[in-house]
């Protein structure tokens, strides 16, 4: 495994303030708060006001990482925004956060995986600032699903929301947070989770038109609970580590039976598994900054613990990686 020379410093989170409960989809469509809980673990999610988009969120992400860490973002070389919900096909949701924050030179790039983006974000943060080419790098996931659900379709409604997390990532050979990574690909099985763009050759269902996203939540719950048991053992063996050297297990936070299963599979405790789902909801690329935020201000994660970071879902693909927290 390369070497890495970079280092988390930081982490921000930001949710909008309206909760969607489970009681009030009960009016919207054929549900109730009993099956969403006992099939899903989510209770409420957060939705963003009309005039409230990605880049508003993932901007209130990095201020909130700039308060509690005071840390200065004016010399940050890079800005990765990770989402699919960006607030125009261009410019990227990047270029509008770097213009709010008033950051100069800075490269800016929306990076699109899905509920795989936050990792792959934190990734290509280090292959960057590893390779020496970048300094100081923003990773930011943010997303505002409910822009892009289908409020008619009772097996997705329930679990999307809408929120946002940032860290940083800087320079630092001495005390580097990144260990390894597994990426994974199977764009075969794209039709099982997409929303829609220019393309109609998903639109079998007539169902592109809708611009909402469309997923057959079966065949993603299958596909994910085989695949990723998998994936987390080439992770630790690409880091030459055991489970049991992991201190924080934070899969993609999709569904909390699916987390359990994983859990059950691959025999790590769920009690120390983080999740942001029963607030949040999916909220695609930012449940994982959001559970490892909502864990840091609970003051679980200790400096030094080992975390695994395991995204899932729309391509379908995946990325896993391992960090050291260091902050
Ligand atoms: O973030 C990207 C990755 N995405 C995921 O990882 C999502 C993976 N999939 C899932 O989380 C689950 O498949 C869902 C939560 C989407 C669905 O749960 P499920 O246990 O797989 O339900 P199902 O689709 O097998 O449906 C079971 C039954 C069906 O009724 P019948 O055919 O058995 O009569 C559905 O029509 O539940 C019905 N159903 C509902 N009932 C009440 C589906 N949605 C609802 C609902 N309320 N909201």
């Amino acid at each position: 495994m390369h070497q890495s020379k970079a280092k988390i410093t930081a982490i921000g989170s930001y949710v909008p303030e309206h909760i969607m409960t489970n009681q009030y989809l009960e009016k919207l469509v054929d549900t109730n708060d009993e099956w969403i809980i006992s099939r899903t673990g989510i209770v409420e999610r957060r939705i963003a006001s009309e005039h409230e988009f990605t880049s508003d969120i993932g901007y209130n992400a990095v201020l909130d990482l700039m308060q509690r860490y005071n840390k200065a973002v004016d010399d940050v070389d890079m800005i990765i925004t990770c989402t699919f919900t960006p607030d125009f096909k261009t410019p990227s949701s990047a270029n509008l956060i770097q213009a709010k924050l008033g950051i100069k030179q800075s490269g800016a790039i929306d990076l699109n995986a899905a509920c795989a983006g936050f990792t792959y974000g934190l990734h290509m943060a280090n292959a960057l600032i590893s390779s020496g080419l970048h300094k100081k790098v923003l990773v930011i996931g943010a997303e505002t699903l409910s822009k892009v659900t289908d409020y008619t379709d009772r097996s997705t409604c329930i679990l999307f929301g809408d929120g946002g997390g940032a860290m940083l990532v800087e320079y630092d050979e001495q005390h580097p947070s990144f260990i390894s990574y597994h990426l994974d690909s199977e764009g075969e099985k794209s039709h099982n989770l997409y929303c829609s763009g220019l393309s109609s050759s998903m639109n079998e269902e007539q169902l592109l038109a809708t611009e909402k996203i469309v997923q057959n939540g079966r065949e993603v719950y299958k596909w994910a609970v085989s695949s990723v048991p998998k994936g987390l053992n080439t992770l630790l063996q690409n880091a030459n580590m055991t489970l049991d050297q992991i201190d924080w297990f934070v899969p993609h936070s999709a569904n909390l039976r699916m987390i359990e299963s994983i859990c059950e599979r691959t025999k790590f405790p769920i009690d120390h598994t983080l999740y942001s789902l029963v607030n949040y909801g999916n909220t695609s690329s930012a449940t994982i900054p959001l559970a490892i935020d909502l864990a840091v201000k609970e003051d679980r994660i200790k400096k030094d613990d080992h975390l695994v970071l395991y995204g899932f879902g729309g391509g379908l693909t995946q990325a896993g990686i391992i960090i050291k927290w260091a902050i």
